[in-house]
């Protein structure tokens, strides 16, 4: 599928946190196995639960982990900022703790504060990071991945543009490092405030001028405006972004026919893509969301064999 030695399906140590936790192997066997599982393939059955514990709004994230947690015949106990107890003053580990208690045997965190996993000690239960504010959200790159492979695309060589709010996005960190892993050339684009000086060489990449990398793409990921985590004024309007940096239906019909389009959610129509894009058959835009279900159903069934 994309040149990479089969390995096998074990996730160590029973967390994922940031792309990088998996090796190349890892990662290339969790793309067959996902592949597998999406084509139709059961997945192993496990005995407990899966924790859903999103401290940040989700609509794909959450409710994937929900359908990879019945495909693997398990139960989910599900915990949110309101209504919990987190907002009594308790720790994410506590609360962790307290789903283990309850039966969960993994958990998928999102939290608003990055590295917040970091500062959890083992809870006895396999951990996901399910997006740490601007830092990672590994298991949207799995999802990508698998969405640009089973359209029949080798990531190896592939050249990957992100474009849009880079400063905020836990996506394209992933993206960098999971489509990086497997062989991909990435560069990046946006406006100087949110692709300041020094970002793209921190990620190892290119920042380049967006219709240059639109030229030069084989794949464009565009990225919503993270308007929840921007301190001040990064910009001045919607409707410039829109003229300057969205993927517009125009700039739509200029891409070259066999460029894909992601996006991993949720949208701003109008802002930094057009109605256009999302209907148009080279968007993945929907494809993406469904591998989400398989990839994370592989995932968890790696790391509770692996137990
Ligand atoms: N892509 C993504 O994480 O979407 P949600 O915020 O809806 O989970």
């Amino acid at each position: 599928m994309h040149g990479l030695v089969r390995a096998p399906r074990r996730i160590g140590p029973g967390r994922l946190v940031k792309m990088r936790d998996l090796g190349c192997d890892e990662l290339g066997s969790l793309l067959t196995r996902g592949r597998e599982i999406h084509l139709g393939q059961p997945a192993h059955a496990f005995q407990g639960a899966l924790a859903t514990v999103f401290y940040e709004n989700s609509t794909r994230t959450r409710n994937s982990f929900q359908q990879a947690a019945s495909r693997l015949g398990m139960t989910t106990l599900q915990v949110g900022r309101e209504g919990s107890s987190i907002q009594k003053g308790e720790t994410l580990e506590d609360t962790l703790l307290t789903l283990r208690a309850l039966g969960a045997v993994a958990a998928a965190v999102r939290t608003p504060e990055p590295g917040a996993l970091d500062e959890v000690p083992d809870v006895g239960m396999a951990l996901v990071n399910a997006g740490d504010g601007w830092r990672q959200h590994p298991t949207q790159t799995l999802a990508d991945l698998l969405a640009v492979t089973l359209a029949g695309r080798r990531i190896e060589g592939a050249r990957l543009l992100i474009v849009g709010d880079i400063l905020h996005s836990r996506v394209a960190r992933s993206a960098v490092d999971g489509f990086g892993m497997l062989g991909a050339e990435v560069a990046l684009a946006g406006p100087p405030t949110l692709v300041p000086r020094g970002l793209a060489e921190s990620f190892g990449v290119e920042a380049v001028p967006f219709a240059e990398g639109l030229a030069w793409a084989d794949i464009v990921m565009v990225l919503r405006l993270q308007k929840e985590r921007m301190e001040r004024g990064y910009l001045p309007s919607l409707r410039e972004y829109r003229q300057r940096w969205g993927l517009t239906a125009e700039r739509l019909r200029q891409l070259r026919d066999d460029v894909l389009v992601l996006h991993p959610g949720p949208q701003n129509r109008g802002v930094e893509l057009d109605d256009e894009v999302i209907r148009d058959r080279r968007s993945l835009i929907h494809a993406q969301i469904a591998c989400g279900v398989s990839m994370r159903t592989a995932l968890l069934e790696a790391m509770l064999d692996a137990r």
